[in-house]
């Protein structure tokens, strides 16, 4: 079969692997009909983890059952599904309270696996025609039949529930105001969630033109960083900072002259956010990070503006998003017309069109928001 596969820092290629199959009774195998680039892949790419070369690479994964292991039972052979990113068991003590993020046994020695993803497991990606999906019963969350509402479905299995996450953390409440940094993928859909959940008032902050274009689009208001400091901004515009923040930005935050500054949007929401006031972060942050400016940050330590933080008595919530606490009822969302993630999806390309794919949404290209690959296409 044809899959994405790693080489090095900003070389990615198709070629022919081996097919997926079933390996275990458990498993299922997938035909891919929809699989995105995601923000977090562009870690990987920008040679900023540890991936292994010839690594498959796709976390974001949806398409329909070709083939099912003996001990599967609730899914079919024909289902159409979507596959949450994290690869989790169901049955250990993390999995049984619903964190699947953090499943106990898909990655030993480390909580939570994913599938294409540096330091996750063992699992191939699905940015390639099939994928092996473990304990299929548990991660496959069937979808209507048929082909519609294709880009919104394919947002389920991560970055609609991601997003999501970002808000649940932050402990919002509705009728408060929230403000969300970075109008990337994760930030837009964390303002669309927000907007579902009842937020009085969403603000996102970025200084890319056309993702703020499409966050005021979607009824949110935009701040543009570059037009002047976003936490001064934001505390004119509410009378004194937002109820709470999101952190839909991560470890390769850039400061205003453009230079990486890992702190910066941690330390901002610190600074915006009103005095016990909650804050959700959904951008990454990683243990190492030998790639990173400055001493402190190569060993994924940040100078943390704690002492505020204290201070103003806030809270913060943090982590991988647990993708199956939420996709059932987000799926449902968007079957019923409540919610339209897929808005987002700035380009479709097929598989043999990846890499391109991956140097201009790298690149932050204008108007490159989003890119879904098509491999069955
Ligand atoms: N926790 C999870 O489960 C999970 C899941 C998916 C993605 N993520 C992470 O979420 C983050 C965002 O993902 P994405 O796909 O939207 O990525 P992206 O790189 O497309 O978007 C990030 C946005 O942040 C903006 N930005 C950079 N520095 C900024 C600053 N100082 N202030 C405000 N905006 C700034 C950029 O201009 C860009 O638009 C990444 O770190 C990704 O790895 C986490
Ligand atoms: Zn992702
Ligand atoms: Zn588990």
């Amino acid at each position: 079969m044809k899959a994405l596969v790693y080489n090095g820092p900003r070389d990615v290629s198709v070629e022919e692997v081996p097919d997926a199959r079933i390996e275990a009774p458990t498993d299922a195998v997938v035909r891919i009909t929809t699989t995105n680039i995601c923000g977090s892949d562009l870690h990987m790419y920008e040679g900023r983890t540890d991936v292994e070369q010839g690594k498959v690479l796709g976390h974001e994964n949806m398409g329909v059952v070709e083939a099912v292991g003996d001990a599967v039972g609730n899914v079919r052979v024909g289902d159409r599904v979507s596959l949450p990113f994290n690869v989790a068991c169901g049955t250990c003590g993390n999995c049984e309270k619903g964190l699947t993020a953090f499943c106990l046994r898909a990655n030993p020695g480390q909580a939570g696996a994913a599938y294409g993803y540096a330091s996750m497991g063992p699992y191939r990606g699905g940015q390639a025609e099939y994928l092996r999906v473990p304990w299929a019963d548990f991660n496959c969350l069937t979808l209507p039949e048929g082909t519609e509402r294709e880009l919104d479905y394919t947002m389920l299995s991560d970055i609609f529930p991601t997003g999501w996450h970002g808000v649940a953390l932050s402990k919002m409440q509705p009728g408060e105001t929230i403000a969300i940094w970075g109008a990337g993928p994760v930030g837009l859909l964390a303002a669309h969630s927000a907007q579902i959940m009842g937020a009085s008032r969403v603000f996102v902050v970025d200084q890319q033109p056309d993702r703020l274009t499409l966050a005021e689009q979607i009824g949110a208001i935009p701040v543009d960083r570059s037009a002047g400091e976003a936490v001064e901004q934001l505390a004119d515009l509410t009378g004194g900072g937002p109820d709470r923040g999101v952190d839909a930005v991560g470890y390769q935050a850039h400061g205003p002259d453009g230079k990486e500054q890992p702190e910066i949007v941690l330390n901002d929401l610190v600074a915006a956010v009103k005095p016990t006031g909650g804050i959700g972060v959904v951008g990454v942050y990683l243990p190492q990070d030998p790639g990173a400016e400055n001493e402190l940050a190569k060993e994924g330590k940040l100078a943390f503006d704690y002492g505020t933080f204290f201070f103003k008595g806030q809270s913060m919530g943090t982590g991988q998003c647990n993708t199956k606490a939420y996709n059932a009822r987000l799926r449902d969302l968007i079957t019923e017309g409540r919610a339209n993630p897929g808005f987002l999806v700035s380009h479709e390309l097929p598989l043999d069109r990846a890499p391109q794919g991956y140097e201009r949404f790298d690149n932050r290209e204008d108007g490159w928001t989003k890119v879904v690959l098509h491999p069955a296409a």
